[in-house]
């Protein structure tokens, strides 16, 4: 499930960008299709250095990726912050931006899962009060864990678009501080500080491979970075699920996309933010679409060698990487930024079945059997030998393809 607040009409999946009037829907004045701002370095530069002390600086390591592709594959494990993903570091800065009299009405976002829990944690830490808008589907857990961090959660709202107009009007009546998660100038400011930890930690990087959604990630990092060393490449991935970033940023705006589910439930955004756009245009040096096999096999790869667990929008970046898609860099040095690792236990195990599958190691084999006696010992005997070989066919036939 998407955590980022795209304004869609309810009862539909057509959005529009946020900030968009009409039908009586309260605009965030922060997040402006009509009057998009671009966000400076200096602003990420403040944000590192004010964040730094309630944030991780999370390690970027040396990956066994690289053994099987024949490049650096270095990552940066953003999965390892508290609540599971970068999206701390942006709330932490536009918390600390409020003025005093804003932090004493509180903020408010609607977020199925990483930026409410971002939220929460920040504000319990700087004694904000935060209200958190999440859709009645988001996961109970995620819930649950807002309401630890003393959240006001507000369960409402069919979809995240419900959510958001829900948290708006709550904004508007209490004079809290709306939160946009990807599209507020001091959430892409946060993000970006990702960015300079790279550069600190593998100066020589010749490209960074963002996991992209609605964007503020992938524009604060290549603001930092393009500013910093602007021969490194930022590069940003999207599921072919959702193509909303890439649409968006060769039509030069945020543009309307229809998404399909996806295990990169994080990165689907049907209208990306007009700030992030504004920001990222010329920046980003390409974008990269994934399928949902190969996400899967990324979230596989990533236990089995990693030994890291993480969601499915992290899982994109080495999607991009073993779909071959990166084989340009073979002999450099890229990091990839593994960007969350909040996966839900079903989830986990289903995109671990797919991954196995599509690595030609898992083989269902459906049979029928007679209930006679004599029944099962006919299947297991013949009938058996004869799938179990057409199943090492397949396999072979996988492992041949891959
Ligand atoms: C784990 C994870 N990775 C990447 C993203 C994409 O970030 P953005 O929406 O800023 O592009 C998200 C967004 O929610 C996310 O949760």
């Amino acid at each position: 499930m998407c955590d980022c607040d795209s304004t869609v009409s309810s009862g539909s999946n057509i959005a529009k960008p946020s900030g968009v009037g009409g039908d009586g829907e309260i605009l965030d004045p922060a997040c402006d299709p009509n009057n998009p701002k671009k966000l400076d370095f200096s602003r990420v530069a403040l944000a590192y250095v004010l964040i730094r002390d309630g944030i991780q600086k999370t390690p970027c390591l040396l990956a066994h990726l690289s053994k099987i592709t024949g490049m650096d594959v270095y990552i940066k494990c953003e999965f390892m912050q508290h609540t599971g993903s970068f999206k701390e570091r942006g709330a932490r800065f536009a918390m600390l931006q409020m003025t005093e009299e804003q932090k004493k009405k509180g903020c408010v976002a609607a977020s199925a899962g990483n930026h409410a829990q971002a939220m929460c944690l920040h504000g319990l830490k700087l004694g904000i009060p935060i209200t958190t808008v999440m859709p009645v589907i988001a996961p109970l857990m995620k819930v649950q864990k807002c309401k630890d961090m003393k959240g006001n959660v507000i369960v409402q709202g069919e979809n995240m678009a419900e959510a958001k107009s829900i948290a708006l009007k709550i904004a508007q009546d209490t004079g809290a501080f709306y939160v946009n998660g990807y599209d507020h100038l001091d959430i892409l400011a946060g993000q970006g500080t990702i960015g300079i930890e790279v550069l600190e930690q593998v100066p020589d990087v010749d490209a960074i491979i963002v996991p992209t959604g609605g964007g503020g990630l992938i524009a604060g990092i290549a603001t930092a970075v393009k500013t910093l060393k602007p021969s490194v490449q930022v590069i940003g991935v999207e599921s072919e699920a959702c193509p909303g970033f890439t649409n968006s940023l060769a039509a030069g705006k945020p543009v309307l996309v229809q998404t399909k589910p996806s295990m990169a439930d994080g990165l689907i955004v049907p209208v990306v933010g007009c700030n992030s756009v504004e920001t990222a245009k010329g920046l980003v040096d390409r974008m990269i679409l994934v399928k949902e096999e190969d996400i899967a096999v990324g979230i596989l790869r990533l236990i089995e060698l990693e030994k890291h667990v993480v969601e499915g929008a992290s899982a994109t970046a080495v999607a991009a990487l073993l779909s071959g898609k990166l084989d340009q860099f073979i002999g450099k040095k890229i990091v990839l930024i593994l960007s969350g690792g909040n996966i839900d236990t079903t989830v986990l195990s289903r995109a671990l079945e797919r991954g196995l599958a599509a690595d030609g190691r898992l083989i269902k084999v459906y049979a029928k059997v007679c209930d006679r006696p004599g029944g099962l010992t006919e299947l297991t005997v013949p009938k058996l030998n004869w799938y179990w070989k057409l199943g090492i066919m397949d396999m072979w036939k996988n492992l041949r393809r891959s």
